[in-house]
C-alpha cells in the first residue's frame, strides 16, 4: 500500500518521540511491503516562533492532502504570554475542526506488568481497567460562542450542540462497543444543562437499534468519582468534548502509564489524527529520556483506522508488549533504582521486537 503521512512533531518532546514512531512505522512497512511519503509540518509553538501564528493555512492544507496525520504534542511555558487565539494549543484545534475530527477515541488501558504504577490500590484494579473514551472533539464549549463584555467585566463561553453532531459520534459508540464488551455509558449533565439533555434523548432514540449493546447514563460528577472507585464496571464512554477532556485525564492517569497511551482522532472518511494522551513535557524535552510509546501506539491505530491494516497494528502492539514483558522501561515507568532506557534505546528495543 501507499501512504502518505503528515508529521507534525510540534514542541518539547514531540520531536523526540515522533522520531522513533516514524523508525517502528517504517520498519513496519519495509516487513509487509509498503511505501510511505512523508511531509513534514510546523504547528504549535515552533510555528508561531517561525511564522507567528500557530497553524498556517499552508500546514493544515498538507495534512488535508495525506492520508493521515501524525502529531507529537504541542505547546510549553514559552508561549505562555501569547493571546488566547494564537496560543500553540490553536494549531491542535484548528487541526481538528479543518480536518473534520469529531470523534476522539482514547483507551485507557493498564498493562498487567505495570500496575504498580496506578495510584489505585491493588483491589480496585484488580479485575482491569480497558476503558475507551469516546470524546466529542469539534463542537460543544470548545467551539461555541465565546466573548467578553464591553466594559471587560464579564465573559462568556456557550455549550451547543445539534442532534446531527450527537448523532454521529454516537453511532460510533455504539459500533467500538459492538466489537468490545457491549457497553456504552453516556456521560452528561443532563440534571442540569439543556444541551445534556439534546444528548440523553438522541443517544437513547438512537440505542433502540441496538439491542445487542447495555446503554446506561451517568452524571460527569459521578463518573469522575466512579473512574477511581470502581473503573472495571466501565467499556465505552460516550461524552461531549469538555467532559471528555476531563475524563480522559482522568482515565489515563489510573492506569498509571499515560506515557503508554495513544489515541485517534476521526471523522467520516477514513484520514485520522493519531497522537499520544500525553503532552509536551517541555522539562525534559531534548533530554532522550521521554517515552516514545505511547506515541508508537498511535501509529498502531493509524494503521488500524486509516488504512485498515490490522496485521501490521497487531505487530506493533505485540512488539510494545513483549518489550514490556521483556523488563524495557523508561524513566517514567521505571520502579524506584530500577534500570531504565532513553527514547531512542525504548524505540530500539520495540523495532527489533517486530515480527
Ligand atoms: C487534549 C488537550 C487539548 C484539549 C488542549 C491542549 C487544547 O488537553 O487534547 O486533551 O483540551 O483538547
Ligand atoms: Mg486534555
Amino acid at each position: 500500500m501507499d501512504m502518505h503521512i503528515a508529521l507534525v512533531p510540534g514542541d518539547g518532546i514531540g520531536p523526540e518521540i515522533v522520531r522513533e514512531a516514524v523508525r517502528v512505522l517504517d520498519r513496519t512497512a519495509e516487513i509487509y511491503g509498503h511505501r510511505i511519503e512523508y511531509s513534514e509540518v510546523d504547528a504549535g509553538g515552533v510555528s508561531i516562533d517561525k511564522y507567528g501564528v500557530p497553524l498556517r493555512k499552508e500546514a493544515l492544507e498538507e495534512c488535508l492532502s495525506s492520508d493521515a496525520v501524525l502529531l507529537g504534542a504541542v505547546g510549553g511555558p514559552k508561549w505562555d504570554g501569547v493571546p488566547g487565539d494564537k496560543r500553540p494549543e490553536k494549531a491542535l484545534l484548528g487541526l481538528r475542526s479543518g480536518l473534520g475530527l469529531y470523534t476522539n477515541m482514547r483507551p485507557a488501558v493498564i498493562y498487567p506488568e505495570l500496575s504498580d504504577a496506578s495510584p489505585l490500590k491493588s483491589e480496585i484494579i484488580a479485575s482491569g481497567i480497558d476503558i475507551l473514551i469516546l470524546r466529542e472533539l469539534t463542537g460543544g464549549i470548545y467551539f461555541g460562542e465565546r466573548g467578553r463584555s464591553e466594559d471587560g467585566e464579564s465573559a462568556y463561553d456557550t455549550m451547543s450542540y445539534s442532534k446531527a453532531e450527537i448523532r454521529r459520534i454516537a453511532l460510533k459508540a455504539f459500533e467500538s462497543a459492538r466489537l468490545r464488551e457491549g457497553h456504552v455509558t453516556l456521560v452528561d449533565k443532563a440534571n442540569v444543562l439543556e444541551s445534556s439533555r439534546l444528548w440523553r434523548e438522541t443517544v437513547s432514540e438512537m440505542g433502540k437499534s441496538y439491542p445487542d449493546v447495555t446503554l446506561d447514563y451517568m452524571y460527569v460528577d459521578n463518573a469522575s468519582m466512579q473512574l477511581v472507585r470502581n473503573p472495571s464496571q466501565f467499556d465505552v464512554i460516550l461524552t461531549e468534548n469538555m467532559f471528555g477532556d476531563i475524563l480522559s485525564d482522568e482515565a489515563s492517569m489510573i492506569t498509571g502509564s499515560i506515557g503508554m497511551l495513544p489515541s485517534a482522532s476521526l471523522g467520516d472518511g477514513t484520514r485520522g489524527m493519531y497522537e499520544p494522551i500525553h503532552g509536551s513535557a517541555p522539562d525534559i524535552a531534548g533530554k532522550n529520556v521521554a517515552n516514545p510509546t505511547a506515541t508508537i501506539l498511535s501509529v498502531a491505530m493509524m494503521l488500524r483506522y486509516s488504512f485498515s491494516l490490522e496485521k501490521e497494528a497487531r505487530a506493533i502492539e505485540n512488539a510494545v508488549k513483549s518489550a514490556i514483558s521483556d523488563g524495557v522501561r523508561t524513566a517514567d515507568i521505571a520502579k524506584k533504582g530500577e534500570d531504565h532506557v532513553g527514547t531512542d534505546e525504548c524505540g530500539s528495543e520495540i523495532l527489533r521486537r517486530l515480527v
